[in-house]
């Protein structure tokens, strides 16, 4: 989809923040479009992009280090307003010939800035007044640069924000887009509509009308294939095709007999009322548990699976013949990560359903979702129309059940395994818990344990329990679920479900964990 279609844009400039991904979050919140690129992005590029506003991330670095992130100066020259975040902000002062000390002591957490000036970045704080944000630097700001005054101050940071008016120049050394910045949001938006003089375009609404516009035109006359799984992401995309191409979409959900009870024939259900034409199951699943069997090593199953996927697919999209298209719901933070220069995010690639594809079939992608974050997918699933079970569905790995299945997969275990997740999600969904963790499920150990049951002794199998928050999956906590649910939990998993005589919760984090089992 071209950039242009967006008028109101703000870029942000990644400098390896690990919250760099929250600022862009912050900025859409307000309905203000926004793109991270790579610190080094050429300034032919940013002309092209012509953004309201700039702003700089934070990042690790030290503007002292040898291999420092720098932007090319000329963006400076734009004349287009500018708001440096921590390091961003150091960047800026180095540049413009301010000073740059190294603190003695690096300052992290929280901390009280007194504002000095609350006349556009800090409108409606209030002169005087004391804020709590969140501090993380090496560096500090000793001297601002020429042209520039000082908005707020700190015991340790003389300069904790700064402001050259007339160049629309802003720099703050504290996290606005934090949660432990209380007054984040607001300060963020005073620059956005204040400072930029954005307004608030940019909508799931909007978005839903210029897309498929933008996927008539990028198709055209041409036949689009869609893998569907069941999950947000590809309903959706599956969804926004079929109102712009309609007969000329098929999609294709390969039951690869690995998904959760009854998963299948719910998700036909549903788009057989949206589609009736195009949509094609095929039933596979004797298929995968005929290659699967016997193989217990994680990296394999997964390896044949996502073969074996391909395969089928491949073989499927064959019969129907003549697509010059393959649908895919690839999301911004997988865009972010694979441009990403530098930074915690570039290095933690997670699993992709259909990687493969494209090329083995040589297909042009359509990415229809590629600029938006997970809850804005929802948010144009429910403008959709889509049933909100399915959108606010919890993500569910592409290979299934069977990487919840430790050991061999047998059809015994997969039923145990089904049993016990319909039971988890019964539960958490009961206790108002499903839409607020990021995952809860069961997993099957491979390990029996004794137990007693009326009078006889049991040994059977050991069912963990997972429940997740993240914000995104490449950081997770295990959630404080409470006990009587945790209890619930158990009761009934031991209770109904033959062969399972134990119930464990699962009490790591990712990292070092993962979220998955296996
Ligand atoms: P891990 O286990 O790596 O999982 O912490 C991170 C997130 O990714 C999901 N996951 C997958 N998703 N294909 C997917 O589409 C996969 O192969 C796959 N493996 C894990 C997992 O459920 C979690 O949300």
């Amino acid at each position: 989809m071209s950039n242009n279609l967006y008028r109101q844009k703000i870029l942000i400039l990644d400098f390896g923040s690990q919250y760099t991904q929250l600022i862009a979050r912050r900025v859409r919140e307000t309905k203000v479009y926004c793109e991270i690129h790579p610190f080094n992005m050429g300034l032919g590029k940013i002309k092209t992009f012509s953004p309201k506003g700039i702003i700089l991330s934070g990042g690790p670095a030290s503007v002292y280090d040898r291999d420092a992130p720098m932007a090319e100066g000329a963006v400076l020259e734009l004349g287009v307003p500018v708001l440096g975040i921590c390091y961003g902000m150091q960047f800026l002062t180095h540049l413009l010939g301010g000073t740059v000390a190294r603190a003695v002591d690096r300052e992290y957490g929280n901390a009280t800035i007194t504002i000095e000036d609350d006349k556009d970045l800090f409108h409606g704080l209030g002169k005087g007044a004391a804020e709590t944000v969140w501090m993380s630097h090496g560096d500090r700001i000793d001297r601002v640069p020429k042209g520039f005054e000082v908005l707020a101050r700190s015991k340790n940071s003389p300069v904790s924000a700064m402001v050259d008016r007339e160049r629309k120049f802003f720099g703050v050394q504290f996290h606005p887009e934090v949660a432990h910045t209380p007054e984040g949001p607001k300060i963020l938006r005073n620059f956005l509509f204040r400072v930029c003089s954005c307004k608030p375009s940019w909508t799931m609404t909007s978005f839903v009308r210029r897309t498929i516009r933008g996927l008539r035109e990028k198709v055209g006359d041409g036949r689009v294939i869609c893998g569907l799984s069941g999950g947000v992401d590809s309903s959706v995309t599956a969804v926004l095709l079929h109102k712009a191409i309609g007969k000329n979409l098929s999609c294709i959900l390969v039951d690869n007999g690995l998904l959760r009870r009854g998963e299948a024939q719910e998700v036909m259900e549903i788009f057989r009322g949206y589609m009736s034409m195009g949509l094609h199951l095929v039933d596979a699943s004797r298929h995968f548990m005929g290659h699967l069997k016997g193989v217990t090593d994680p990296e394999e199953k997964r390896k044949i699976i996502g073969r074996e996927f391909i395969s089928i697919f491949e073989k499927k999209a064959r019969e129907l013949g003549g697509a010059e298209f393959l649908a895919q719901g690839t999301l911004y933070p997988d865009v972010i990560e694979s441009i990403s220069f530098k930074g915690p995010s570039a290095t933690i690639k997670s699993h992709h359903n259909v990687g493969g594809l494209p090329d083995v079939m040589k297909l042009t992608l359509v990415e229809p979702l590629r600029e938006l974050f997970k809850d804005e997918v929802r948010q144009v699933g429910l403008e959709l129309n889509l049933p909100r079970e399915l959108v606010m569905r919890q993500p569910f790995p592409g290979p299934g059940l069977a990487v919840r299945i430790l050991g061999e997969l047998t059809g015994e275990r997969l039923d145990i395994l089904r049993s016990a997740d319909v039971i988890v999600e019964e539960e958490i969904k009961k206790a108002g818990l499903y839409e607020k963790v990021w995952q809860s499920f069961a997993v099957l150990l491979p390990v029996r344990t004794v137990g007693v049951m009326g009078d006889e002794r049991t040994y059977e199998n050991v069912v963990a329990v997972r429940v997740v928050d993240s914000l995104d999956a490449m950081t997770a906590d295990w959630s404080r679920v409470p006990y009587e649910v945790l209890g619930a939990i158990s009761n009934r998993i031991i209770n109904s479900v033959n062969g399972v005589n134990r119930v464990v919760y699962d009490i790591s984090s990712k990292p070092p964990s993962t979220i998955e089992w296996e």
